[in-house]
């Protein structure tokens, strides 16, 4: 299946303006406070690499942000969105010595070559324009060794009897129930149509690990296994890669 890219980049931005001040409520009943705990491993998993500096992508209204600060971190919330963001800044209030806010897409970060040691981003990939840029201009933003999570929303193309069930399923959820939840929240038709095709059509893990893999990621491993993990049998993938190489001119597509 070819990835969900947005052609307008405008068009997405309007629905984010529009859905902000109902984000965190939306979201919460759109994914039955499932997303928390897909966050939480994330946390936990980045506290395992021991940053210091750390970059959220496609912050949004900085949940995860917030949840970093908290380590005592310094915190970078980059999204092209002022509306989303300013929901954050509130969020962060108490964490601000420790926190920064940059209007940005992930296509273009307003960040220096190695700025920081740790970046996250969590379904920010659907709404990003041109991913293998985003994927190139955060290598360059990562000092060498530094780690990149990501969580977003997959689908496998349904091969088994259970596979194919979930996906119907899937579909119910994408262009029944999200349009009904759209719609108690009174949010125009226009954004609910975007999440639901955007979220019918996610992309396959494996070729989202291969635009990383072509960017200069790879996956390390801990005993013996990957830390990416999948979760809502694979429509949820939690990405952990690292930057292998020192150098951005290191990087295959950067030469
Ligand atoms: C679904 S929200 C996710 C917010 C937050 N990370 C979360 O998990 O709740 C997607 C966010 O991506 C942002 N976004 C849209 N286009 C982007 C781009 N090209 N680069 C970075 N972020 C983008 C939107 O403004 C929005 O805040």
């Amino acid at each position: 299946m070819p990835l969900f890219q947005p052609s307008h980049p405008e068009k997405v931005q309007k629905i984010f303006t529009q859905i902000a001040q109902k984000y965190d409520r939306m979201n919460d009943l759109a994914s039955f406070g499932l997303h928390r705990l897909w966050k939480k491993k994330l946390i936990q998993i980045a506290k395992e690499k021991k940053f210091t500096q750390a970059l959220d992508l496609a912050a949004g209204t900085g949940d995860l942000a917030l949840a970093l600060a908290k380590e005592n971190k310094f915190v970078i919330l980059c999204d092209p969105n002022p509306a989303m963001l300013k929901i954050a800044e509130k969020r962060l209030e108490k964490q601000k010595p420790r926190v920064k806010f940059l209007v940005c897409s992930a296509e273009k970060i307003k960040l220096a070559d190695f700025s920081v040691d740790l970046v996250v981003t969590s379904f920010g990939f659907r709404n990003m324009q041109n991913l293998d840029q985003a994927f190139r201009e955060i290598y360059r933003v990562l000092k060498p060794k530094g780690s990149f999570l990501a969580l977003e929303f997959c689908s496998y193309p349904p091969r088994t009897l259970f596979q194919k069930a979930s996906h119907i399923l899937f579909q119910m959820y994408s262009f029944v129930f999200l349009p009904l939840l759209a719609r108690f929240f009174k949010l125009p038709p226009s954004a609910y149509d975007y999440l639901a095709h955007s979220i019918a059509q996610f992309p396959n893990p494996q070729e989202i690990e291969k635009k990383m893999i072509q960017a200069g990621f790879s996956f390390p491993k801990k005993k013996g296994k990957k830390q990416s993990k999948s979760f809502l049998w694979g429509k949820v993938q939690l990405f952990s890669t690292e930057k292998t190489h020192s150098k951005t001119s290191d990087c295959p597509l950067m030469i």
